[in-house]
């Protein structure tokens, strides 16, 4: 049932290229090089009406909404908040009718998430649910409904489903984007050709993932870890940092590189991992002036950038490349070294990968 793989978290791992696929088939048109949905019934009209969208999700699915709202407010022009859907359902939101909500689901029914759904709907939010699981509660109760198809996840830590998440929120900010006029042709075409590269450059990476298992072995005895970026870069840091506390219960942090002035800075000290994620070029510069500050305090800097970014080798201690692609496809690539790192992590410190302590893979109640 584990395909040849030690744990379902890796075997799901190595599922993303094919769960990418999947995902894109039917919204994609590679000849034309756009995106529909044949499932929403949206007029251009009815988009148009919408000047709010609320995201909310819990854990990785919230990570996934946060990368949305940089999708969703750049490509759609739209205003976007995201949540915590513990945190929405008793915060009093200001949805009305003309509010989108979207919730974000792999399971289709965690409590929280539910109740954010059902609290929106009666607020007379248009409502959307991403989800992975067919006939869930949440897609059953959702006014409409994409599909993530990355199959079955069976590992408490999320990974193809996180992916999968990312893809359909860039998908409905493109095809948004597109409705509002919003975006040009000339854009969604680039970042329709770049997507179509995407499940292939995954499937590259995974067959070469030895460095990572040396990273994973030198620094897993540490007690802290930090990750940092900026941009989606940060929001893909959250989301690398969850998976490493979540299974090798290493304590691991992510900050907004701009915030570590603010107070975190103070952490960093001789020894400890810092993994930077250096893939956004409008921030690039600010990012690596703050992987300087940390290096200056002799952290051990693992630096995340793109294949031919040579001058990361000259600030960080090892770097890590991904394929140079389009900054909204950055994500979808930056993580993958990110889950492996808490993987291996996992396995170098004897931890029940696919079963980490005191956590359930669905949590069904509040
Ligand atoms: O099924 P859901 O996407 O609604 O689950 C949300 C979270 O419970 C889930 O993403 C959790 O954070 C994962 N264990 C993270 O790896």
């Amino acid at each position: 049932e584990k395909g040849g793989f030690e744990h379902f978290m890796l075997k799901e791992i190595y599922e993303q290229p094919k769960a990418l696929r999947d995902t894109m088939t039917s919204r994609l048109d590679a000849a034309a090089k756009t995106i529909g949905f044949p499932e929403l019934n949206w007029t251009a009209e009815e988009l148009r009406e919408i000047n709010k969208i609320f995201i909310v999700a819990c854990g990785t699915a919230y990570h996934a909404g946060i990368v949305g709202k940089y999708y969703l407010e750049q490509l759609a022009r739209v205003p976007v908040e995201v949540d915590i859907a513990s945190e929405f359902r008793y915060r009093d939101p200001l949805v009305d009718g003309n509010s989108l909500t979207i919730v974000i689901s792999q399971s289709g029914e965690t409590s929280d998430t539910l109740a954010a759904l059902r609290e929106a709907k009666r607020l007379g939010s248009r409502t959307l649910a991403v989800t992975n699981v067919v006939g869930s509660s949440i897609a059953r109760e959702a006014d409409q409904v994409v599909y993530t198809y990355a199959g079955p996840e069976i590992a408490v830590a999320s990974t193809k489903a996180y992916t999968t998440q990312l893809l359909a929120m860039l998908m409905l900010a493109i095809y948004v984007g597109r409705l509002r006029g919003s975006m040009s042709a000339e854009r969604e075409q680039e970042l329709v050709r770049g997507l179509t590269f995407v499940p292939e450059q995954i499937h590259k990476m995974l067959e070469n993932v030895d460095q990572i298992k040396v990273f994973a072995r030198e620094y897993g005895s540490s007690e802290d870890a930090f990750f940092l970026g900026r941009s989606l870069d940060y929001a893909v840091a959250l989301e690398g940092a969850l998976k490493l506390k979540e299974i090798s219960y290493i304590h691991a942090e992510a900050y907004a590189a701009g915030e570590l002035k603010h107070g975190t800075l103070a952490l960093i000290v001789s020894g400890v991992p810092v993994i930077v994620l250096a893939t956004q070029m409008d921030v690039y510069d600010k990012t690596v002036s703050n992987l300087q500050e940390v290096k200056a305090r002799e952290a051990v800097v693992i630096a995340i950038g793109f294949e031919g970014d040579t001058s990361l080798e000259k600030y960080a201690d090892h770097v890590i490349y991904i394929p140079r692609t389009d900054k909204y496809l950055a994500p979808l690539m930056a993580v993958l070294p990110l889950q492996l790192l808490a993987y291996y992590a996992a396995l170098t410190r004897g931890c029940d990968v696919d079963k980490p302590r005191n956590l359930a893979k669905s949590v069904t109640v509040e």
